[in-house]
């Protein structure tokens, strides 16, 4: 195993604490794949989860762990017959134990933090990231301090952040500000920092490339789909997910890589921007703005990373509107039972606008990420639905309300 710029291929000593190459490049875990021992050989056979695939993991004694992953793969018959689409498949990241994906990338990053024998973890976060190191946090005995963006975090991430026991500091600032901070806090301080800027965090989240994988081929014509479509904010999941495509690759376990399709919300997307213009660095917005609070990024730190995974799998980047994401996330909840938060929703929304403009063909088989879970926002829940019906307790109130129900 290597820590390896992937600017300049430097190697780093595995046993520094260290996130970006002398040359600013970003650093990627990379193994040796003929000495892998992948044993399970029936992998289909064992039930998904993060630790399942410990061969390709970075980490060697027992994990923190609380039963990340194996999460379920959904098909999605009706939302496919409203597409077009001949299949859609839904991953549901919103089920792990925090309710979102990041819970895969924390599992490992805080296992890492224990060999090391870190004592202070510490993120900046528009909400998910911190309530899951928060929960590793607690399981293992270490400090949490989080620096959120004031006024821009869903309501149920920080509560789960404030319950786990973090410290939790709403900075006068966007996301892309108090990454700044953390990152030079983290070096001065000596505390661990697990954004996904972290390679060990994004190791974990590559699982979801072998799950989706192993969870396919339980379905009938089921192997390698055509196209996983992921909401990015900054970046880091979707370039974790091509890692694992790409390994069980080199591993001969599939035999193409799916086209990675990058969703961000359309005042949120300096991704889109530099893909359409064929640049290889973004420009990093000062002001992203988007309902989508999960993904309101405009300097995405895995820029590099996403724009190789997306060009080098012949995949795209698109934007979607605030609304259109609002429509997919009531589409996924009334019509396929598929409760997520509104950043998850832009995965549909950008399948749909993609099938509009004869990007994806209809033959494709398609997964999309859905990467937090409905509970996370219930603020944007209760802009977007009709309030509870107030009624008498009487039997004659009931009625005429339920009558109405019936008519309509
Ligand atoms: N979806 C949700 C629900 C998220 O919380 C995030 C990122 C993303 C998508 C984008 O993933 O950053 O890997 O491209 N949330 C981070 C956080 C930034 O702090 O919780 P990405």
């Amino acid at each position: 195993m290597n820590l390896e710029c992937i600017e300049c291929g430097k190697k780093h000593d595995l046993s520094t604490v260290v996130n970006t190459c002398s040359c600013d490049g970003l650093l990627e875990i990379r193994y040796d794949l003929s000495e892998v021992d992948f044993s399970l050989k029936d992998r289909t056979a064992v039930p998904p989860h993060v630790w399942k695939y410990r061969e390709l993991l970075p980490i060697s004694g027992v994990p923190v762990s609380l039963m990340e992953g194996g999460t379920p793969l959904y098909r999605c018959k009706r939302l496919e017959a409203e597409c077009g689409l001949k299949e859609l498949y839904v991953k549901h990241e919103g089920m792990n134990p925090t309710g979102s994906f990041k819970d895969r990338g924390m599992t490992v990053g805080v296992s890492r933090a224990a060999e090391l024998g870190m004592k202070i973890l510490a993120c900046a976060s528009t909400g998910n990231t911190s309530a899951s190191m928060a929960i590793y946090a607690a399981k293992a005995g270490m400090k949490a301090l989080v620096l959120l963006p004031s006024g821009y975090v869903a309501l149920g991430k920080i509560a789960q952040a404030l319950m786990h026991g973090a410290t939790v500091l709403a900075v006068k600032g966007n996301f892309d500000d108090a990454l700044l901070l953390i990152q030079r806090v983290c070096s001065e301080k000596g505390f661990y920092l697990l954004n996904s800027v972290n390679p060990y965090r994004l190791e974990g989240q590559k699982t979801i490339a072998f799950e989706t994988i192993d969870q396919l081929a339980a379905y009938e014509n089921g192997n390698v789909p055509d196209r996983v479509i992921v909401p990015v904010g900054n970046a880091g999941n979707i370039s974790a997910i091509y890692k694992g495509f790409k390994e069980f690759r080199e591993l001969d376990i599939i035999n193409n890589v799916p086209m990675m399709t990058g969703i961000q919300a359309s005042r949120s997307a300096p991704i889109v921007d530099a893909f359409s213009r064929g640049l290889s660095q973004i420009e990093p917005l000062a002001d992203p703005q988007t309902v989508a609070t999960a993904i309101r990024i405009g300097n995405p730190i895995n820029a590099p990373k996403a724009l190789r995974a997306i060009r080098q799998s012949n995949g795209v980047a698109e934007s979607v509107t605030d609304q259109e994401i609002l429509k997919a996330q009531k589409d996924l909840a009334r019509l396929e039972g598929i409760g997520v938060e509104p950043a998850s929703a832009a995965s549909l929304a950008g399948l749909r606008k993609l099938i509009a403009q004869g990007t994806v063909d209809r033959d494709e088989v398609v997964v999309c990420v859905t990467t937090g879970h409905l509970l996370k926002d219930p603020e944007s829940i209760m802009k977007a639905c009709h309030p509870p019906i107030e009624v008498d307790a009487n039997f004659d109130a009931l009625y005429a309300t339920i009558s109405e129900l019936e008519r309509s």
